[in-house]
């Protein structure tokens, strides 16, 4: 009697935490703060394991974008300005104008900023312990692919020349392994130029034709100009009791930090800057960054997107090659991540986004897509025989 080998490959996507498990009510605007928006808001907390009939993990390839970091040098500056105005509404509150409350004007008297410029974009704890735990929940639903022992030859950690990208790694580890194998781990070199994790930083076409062009930023620009977000601006301005109306600028800036200090801060879960928005003003500076990104990093131009096929090439290369690495952990950026989810056809929405019509029920939204921590992981099913 002749056995017959059957080995049929299952290559099954998998879309872990880009799965949207709102913990709040989705209205609250802790869910729209763009690709700050806080991992634990979204991440996706089922840790079962994943079978299928017959068939065992036995490959994973994942991507993942760095965990939660400081602002950049540029944003930290910013927010000393934030300094004088928050006296000004401090002030302008002990004169009957705004509308805050108690509570959050005392949250804004006790805000400080005390970021060493240094630190720009350095993980943070929050960052860490968003790693830590991933990797626990990946380990836990595909233990067949990401094994308890380390061994450099079933394993493969790579990221970018970033201190945020290689601590997402480290702590990635940890979450794997015992602390001590963890920590002796040797990641290969970071490579100068390497296209699997940041293809378009090389592509002179792509930064000149996209990135440095100012077509790519007309709708976004036009968006700052519109009556919505004129209107926004002055409904903004009168709830902090200011006399004057407050520039797109300096909005962006209260909601870049309200986005930043509640992810990084996991006790207080809210930065006192979201005091300056509520329900509806929130939605127009989400949607600002998303008109952004669509234009940059998503299916605005195919030359953004395109590029992408070099990443997933690297996962089909991985897969067919049964000496190489069974799990293989990629730790990169923001970019990255959005152009391959557009070259997967992914959250596509249904229109190009423009600057006049805010559809509130569009798929490309970063809130959900690309926060701090997005991942994609794809898994090879393999069968039982
Ligand atoms: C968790 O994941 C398992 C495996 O995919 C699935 O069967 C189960 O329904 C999930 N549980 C919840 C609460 O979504
Ligand atoms: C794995 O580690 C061994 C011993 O440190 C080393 O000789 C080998 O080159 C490493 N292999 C890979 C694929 O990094
Ligand atoms: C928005 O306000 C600015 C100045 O504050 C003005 O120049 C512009 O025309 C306004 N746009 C709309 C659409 O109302
Ligand atoms: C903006 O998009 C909406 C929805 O697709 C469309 O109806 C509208 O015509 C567009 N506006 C402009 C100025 O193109």
């Amino acid at each position: 009697m002749k056995v017959l080998f059957i080995s049929l490959f299952l290559a099954l996507s998998y879309y872990d935490d880009i799965h949207v498990t709102a913990l709040f009510n989705p209205s609250d605007i802790r869910n729209h703060l763009s690709s700050r928006t806080p991992y634990r808001f979204r991440s996706n907390k089922n840790d079962t394991r994943i079978r299928y009939p017959d068939c065992k993990d036995s490959k994973i390839w994942m991507i993942i974008r760095h965990g939660t970091r400081l602002p950049n040098s540029k944003d930290i500056t910013a927010a000393q300005s934030l300094i004088d105005l928050r006296d000004e509404i401090l002030l302008q509150h002990t004169s009957g104008k705004g509308q805050l409350t108690k509570e959050q004007l005392k949250r804004l008297e006790d805000w400080t900023s005390d970021i060493d410029v240094d630190h720009g974009k350095y993980l943070t704890t929050e960052g860490q312990f968003e790693m830590i735990d991933l990797a626990d929940r990946m380990q836990n639903r595909f233990p067949h692919a990401i094994k308890q022992k380390y061994s450099n030859k079933t394993f493969l950690f790579r990221y970018t020349g970033t201190q945020r990208a290689q601590q997402s790694a480290r702590y990635f580890t940890t979450g794997l392994f015992e602390k001590k194998v963890a920590q002796e781990i040797i990641f290969p070199p970071v490579k100068e130029v390497d296209l699997v994790l940041r293809f378009y930083k090389h592509c002179d076409r792509w930064q000149k034709q996209v990135k440095k062009n100012p077509e790519t930023y007309k709708e976004s620009q036009l968006y700052i100009k519109s009556q919505e977000m004129n209107e926004t601006l002055e409904s903004l301005s009168e709830r902090l009791g200011l006399t004057r109306v407050i520039s797109f600028e300096t909005a962006n800036t209260l909601y870049k930090f309200c986005g930043y200090e509640t992810s990084w801060d996991a006790q207080h879960k809210t930065s006192a800057w979201c005091a300056a928005f509520d329900e509806e003003t929130i939605l127009p500076f989400e949607y600002y960054h998303d008109l952004k990104k669509y234009w940059k990093d998503g299916y605005g131009y195919e030359l953004s997107y395109q590029q992408a096929c070099i990443s997933i090439k690297h996962m089909f290369d991985s897969f067919r090659n049964d000496a190489g690495p069974r799990a293989t952990f990629l730790f990169t950026h923001s970019g990255t991540i959005l152009k391959i989810l557009t070259y997967l056809g992914l959250y596509k929405p249904e229109f190009p986004l423009n600057s006049t019509y805010r559809d509130e029920d569009r798929k490309w939204r970063i809130s959900d897509i690309d926060t701090f921590a997005a991942n994609l992981a794809i898994v090879l099913y393999n069968a039982i025989c």
